[in-house]
């Protein structure tokens, strides 16, 4: 809630700050003018334009990512209130004070509340998530997919690598080699597409090999703080029994 100083409401945010990759992080606090129905951005924002701290030090504009605005591009993402969430959504009406924002502590940051979410994509990559198209004919129709596959597949689609998941994850950080459950998730729904399951066993390779999806401890963090509610665990689940199947297979080749 904003706070009034009898003239106009203000509201405070603590921020902590770091000027580079590797460099020491340090905190600093800003009260800034209240609109109504403001975010967390144009909290942010009003920074940029007068960034001085509470003690009435000049400092530098905190920086942060965005893109959309609205929920979908998930560049805005960090640590509010110690929740992690999109700024975009994150209204100040909503949060107790002082707003504390953080980086994500589980991605290298690049400044301030901006982090490299490079590995997310890395482990994109690493379990194919995309459907095999050649494109150098025409491959005609694709396979129908029933009404309740599509519906069960749109939930996972709305995943937009925004990292909460795996912010939240105790078992997912830089030792652990955990892929998380964003790629998991991804992979079910790859693995679902007609055209998509061409490639399943070479997702199980992954998934079913180190940092996969044994890995996982069943916390549930995940799915709570899943800003699309994606059903993380269900994907988990489905993943971790065809892995299985898939390493038992593997064994009776041999
Ligand atoms: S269920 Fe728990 S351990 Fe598994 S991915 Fe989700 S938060 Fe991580
Ligand atoms: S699964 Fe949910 S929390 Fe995880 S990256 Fe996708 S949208 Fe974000
Ligand atoms: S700016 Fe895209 S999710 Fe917030």
């Amino acid at each position: 809630m904003a706070e009034s100083n009898g003239t106009k409401k203000t509201i405070t945010l603590r921020v902590k700050r770091q000027n580079g990759p590797g460099e020491q992080q340090y905190w600093e606090t800003f009260k800034v003018p209240y609109t109504p129905n403001m975010n967390v951005i144009s909290a942010l924002m009003e920074i940029r334009m007068n960034p001085v701290t509470l003690e009435g030090k000049k400092t530098t504009p905190v920086s942060w990512d965005s893109g959309c605005l609205e929920e979908v591009c998930g560049a805005c993402s960090m640590r509010i209130n110690g929740v992690p969430r999109q700024s975009c959504t994150a209204l100040v009406d909503q949060l107790e004070q002082p707003i504390v924002l953080e980086p994500f502590s589980k991605f290298p940051v690049l400044r301030d509340l901006m982090v490299d979410r490079t590995p997310m994509f890395e482990s994109l990559k690493r379990v194919k998530a995309w459907v095999p198209l050649d494109g150098t004919y025409d491959l005609g129709e694709g396979d129908r997919m029933s009404p309740e596959l599509q519906q069960e597949r749109y939930k996972y689609s709305e995943c937009m690598t925004c990292g909460c998941c795996l912010e939240a994850c105790p078992q997912y950080n830089d030792k652990s080699g955990f892929i998380g459950a964003s790629a998991i998730g991804q992979a079910h729904l790859f693995n679902l597409h007609p055209t998509g399951k061409n490639l399943k066993a070479d997702r199980l390779d992954v998934l079913s090999g180190p940092g996969g999806v044994v890995d996982c401890g069943n916390a549930q963090n995940c799915v709570r703080v899943c800003p699309k509610k994606i059903p993380l665990t269900d994907a988990i689940a489905a993943i971790g029994g065809q892995a299985t199947v898939h390493n038992l297979k593997k064994l009776l080749r041999f």
